[in-house]
């Protein structure tokens, strides 16, 4: 299965993230942040890249905020249009890639929410989204993502982690109705700071068998700060605010999520 080939999970893709991060603390609260951004910076207009299955685009649009989306995937777009339509917005949400996505108008506000800037794999492909988005916001315009810190504590757990040490996530009902259990395996190579991990599907039966069994790879980039701060100068932004999560938490120490808002020079 292609890395980056959502069309397995574009369906399920809500049901079973909500499941995943109803208890994470880290997690609550991420469509405010973005509702918050999108009100402060996106009077000159909004664009949500990898939007996904529209998670913050419908939020924003509930809110009165009607943004524009874009994603890597067709399938996730096309979920994001489909549940757009059934709540009777009109959104343009077109596939491509944030390295070389263009609009026809300029946007005051991007918004890259929930790690999918770390689908960029290396620090090539980290510079021509960054150096791109840029050409789409309008001057002074501001942009939002977020990276993970590599973290000694996990890079120990995870470097010696073989693609089949699989452990339970959860367990939620897919669109057909079917019980599907989640598990997933993630190493880590910390000499190009990427994750790779594997997603396995267990779709069950009525009595608890397996009958079918689905395998995903997914793998995401983690960048140290200091890089990013280099990066960011080397693309022409300015960095306005650092926070350690989605309640605006201090950085200062270790944070697994941070959260990045910059403004184009
Ligand atoms: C973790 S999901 C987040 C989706 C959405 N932002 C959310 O909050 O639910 C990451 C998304 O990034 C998209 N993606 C990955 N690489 C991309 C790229 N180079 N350009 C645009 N989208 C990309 C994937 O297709 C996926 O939908």
């Amino acid at each position: 299965m292609d890395l980056h080939d959502f069309e397995d999970v574009a369906e399920n893709y809500d049901l079973y993230l909500n499941e995943m991060y109803k208890d994470e603390d880290n997690h609550a609260g991420f469509q405010e942040f973005y509702l918050d951004f999108a009100r402060q910076y996106g009077s000159g207009g909004v664009i949500d890249i990898a939007c996904g299955t529209g998670a913050v685009l419908l939020y924003l649009a509930e809110h009165g905020i009607i943004a524009d989306g874009t994603d890597l995937s067709e399938a996730m777009c096309r979920v994001a249009d489909e549940k757009a339509k059934s709540k009777g917005f009109n959104l343009n949400i077109f596939p491509a890639n944030m390295t070389e996505f263009r609009s026809d108008k300029k946007y005051s506000c991007a918004i890259i929410a929930r790690s999918g800037f770390m689908h960029l794999l290396t620090p090539e492909l980290q510079r021509a989204a960054l150096l791109n988005i840029r050409e789409n916001l309008s001057d002074g315009g501001m942009l939002t993502f977020n990276t993970f810190d590599p973290h000694p504590h996990f890079q120990a757990q995870q470097i010696d982690t073989k693609d089949t040490d699989y452990s339970f996530r959860l367990e939620y009902t897919n669109k057909k109705g079917q019980r599907e259990k989640i598990y997933n395996v993630i190493s880590y190579d910390p000499y190009t700071q990427i994750m790779s991990g594997n997603w396995k599907f267990e779709t069950l039966d009525d009595s608890g068998n397996v009958v079918d069994e689905r395998i995903r790879p997914l793998k995401m980039r983690q960048t140290y700060r200091q890089e990013m701060k280099y990066l960011l100068e080397l693309t022409g932004y300015e960095i306005v605010n650092v926070y350690g999560g989605y309640h605006k938490e201090s950085c200062a120490g270790p944070a697994n999520n941070v959260i990045w808002c910059v403004r184009k020079k």
